[in-house]
C-alpha cells in the first residue's frame, strides 16, 4: 500500500535523521568498553541488559570457511552465525593468550564467553576430547592453564565475563566412577575445578559449572549424587560468591520443554522425570540448594533445534541432521535459567570419525554420528552447512 507523509513529518524524520559522521560515531561509542569496574553479583542475572559477545575466533572460522564460497546468499547467511555471541574455548594452555585478547575487544553493553576446559586427564569417559594433560599434571593446569586466565581476567575488571567450567568433568565422576580411567582422573578433578572456582573468583565473573544434561544426572538415581558432588567441590574451594550456578547441554541436542519428551517411549523412561532440559532444571535446581549450591542456570541451544535424531539418549558425537537452535539470550522465561547460550560453537567437531586416527572414539562411528568428522574442535564444514540448512529459527 502507498502513503505519504506530510510535510511536517518530512521535516521532523530529515531533523531526526543522524548523519554518516554521527552514525559512525554512534557506532564507536556502542563499542567503548566501560569506563569503570564491572561488578557480577550472584542472584541478579549478569546477562540481563547484556549482549552476548561475538568472538572473532568463530566469525575468523565461519570467514576461512567460506572465503572461496560463490553463493552470496549462502555466503550472507553464514556470516551472520558468525555474529552469534558463543563461548570461546580455552581448551589448550596455547590458547590462554586469547583471553586477553578477547576480553581487549567486549564493549561495555556486552558480556564476554568463555569455556574453561583443560583438565588433567580429561574426557576420562570418552576418547574424543581427551586432553593435553595427563593424569597427575594438576600443578601445569594450575601454574600454566588457570593461573594466566586469571591475570587475564584481572587486567580487565571493566569486562563482563561468563565462565562456563570444565565440561563434562564432574557429572563422569558421579556416573562412570566404574571406569579406571575416571578414578585416575578423580582427584585432579576434583582439585582441579576447586582451584579454578577460587582463582576465577573475581568480581566481573559469573561461573557455571557443567552439570551434563537430563539425559544424564537427570536420573532419579543420579540427581542425588550429582547435586552433591558439584556442591562438594564448589565448599572445597570455600563456596565462592562468583559461583552463579550450573550450565547444562553444554554440546547436547536435548531440547529446552518437549512433550512427551524425547525419550519418553523407551522402557527406562520412568526412571528419569528429565525428559527434557527444562524439566531436568526443576528437578536438579532444589537438589543442588539441599546439597548447598547456587542454582541458577545456562543452557546450551546452539545445535539443539531438531529432536528424534539420537538412537540413544546418550549418543553426543555429530549427530547427523542436527540444527542451529535458539539464538542467546537472557529471556528464558525461566527464574533460574539466566540465558539459553550457544556453549558448543556449531561447525566445531565433537570427535574424529576416522577409526585409525588418535582420539577415535566409537561414539563417533556410530551410525547417528557424521562422517567424515575431524578431530574435536577442528571446523568440519559439510556439518556447519547441515546444521545452517536445519536452524530454528532459520538465519
Ligand atoms: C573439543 C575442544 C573444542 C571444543 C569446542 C571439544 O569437544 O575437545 O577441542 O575446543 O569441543 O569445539
Amino acid at each position: 500500500m502507498m502513503y505519504s507523509l506530510g510535510f511536517a513529518a518530512l521535516a521532523a524524520l530529515a531533523v531526526a535523521a543522524p548523519t554518516e559522521n554521527e552514525k559512525a560515531a554512534a557506532k564507536i561509542a556502542a563499542r567503548a568498553p566501560c569506563s569503570s569496574a564491572v561488578k557480577l553479583t550472584a542472584g541478579s542475572n549478569p546477562f540481563s541488559g547484556k549482549s552476548f559477545y561475538a568472538n572473532e575466533y568463530y566469525a575468523g572460522e565461519i570467514a576461512t570457511a567460506f572465503a572461496d564460497v560463490s553463493d552470496a546468499a549462502l555466503k550472507a547467511q553464514a556470516t551472520k552465525v558468525g555474529k552469534v555471541g558463543s563461548f570461546l574455548w580455552i581448551d589448550t594452555i596455547s590458547r590462554v593468550p586469547l583471553v586477553a585478547e578477547t576480553l581487549g575487544k567486549v564493549a561495555c553493553n556486552e558480556i564476554a564467553q568463555i569455556v574453561v576446559y583443560d583438565l588433567p586427564g580429561r574426557d576420562c569417559a570418552a576418547k574424543a576430547s581427551n586432553g593435553e594433560l595427563a593424569v597427575g599434571e594438576i600443578g601445569r593446569y594450575k601454574s600454566e592453564y588457570i593461573d594466566p586466565i586469571a591475570a587475564a581476567i584481572k587486567a580487565n575488571p571493566n569486562v563482563a565475563v561468563a565462565l562456563l567450567i570444565e565440561p563434562d568433568s564432574l557429572p563422569n565422576l558421579v556416573t562412570n566412577a566404574n571406569l579406571t580411567s575416571c578414578q585416575d582422573s578423580k582427584s585432579g578433578y576434583e582439585e582441579g575445578v576447586a582451584y579454578a572456582l577460587k582463582t576465577l573468583n573475581l568480581p566481573n565473573v559469573a561461573m557455571y559449572i557443567d552439570a551434563g544434561h537430563g539425559g544424564w544426572l537427570g536420573w532419579d538415581a543420579n540427581l542425588k549424587p550429582g547435586a552433591e558432588g558439584l556442591a562438594k567441590v564448589y565448599k572445597a574451594a570455600g563456596s565462592p560468591k562468583q559461583v552463579f550456578g550450573i550450565a547444562t547441554n553444554v554440546a547436547g541436542w536435548n531440547a529446552w520443554t518437549q512433550t512427551p519428551g524425547e525419550f519418553s517411549d523407551r522402557s527406562d523412561a520412568k526412571y528419569n522425570k528429565c525428559q527434557d532440559e527444562k524439566r531436568y532444571i526443576d528437578n536438579f535446581a532444589p537438589a543442588l540448594k539441599t546439597a548447598g549450591m547456587p542454582n541458577h542456570a545456562i543452557v546450551d541451544t546452539g545445535r539443539n533445534a531438531v529432536t528424534g535424531l539420537r538412537e540413544e539418549w546418550g549418543h553426543w558425537c555429530n549427530v547427523i541432521g542436527a540444527g542451529f537452535g535458539v539464538r542467546p539470550t537472557s529471556s528464558t522465561g525461566h527464574s533460574l535459567v539466566d540465558a539459553f547460550v550457544w556453549g558448543k560453537p556449531g561447525g566445531e567437531s565433537d570427535g574424529v570419525s576416522d577409526p585409525d586416527a588418535p582420539r577415535y572414539d566409537s561414539f563417533c562411528g556410530n551410525a547417528d554420528a557424521f562422517k567424515p568428522s575431524p578431530q574435536a574442535g577442528q571446523w568440519n564444514q559439510e556439518y556447519f552447512l547441515a546444521l545452517l540448512a536445519n536452524a530454528v529459527p532459520k538465519f
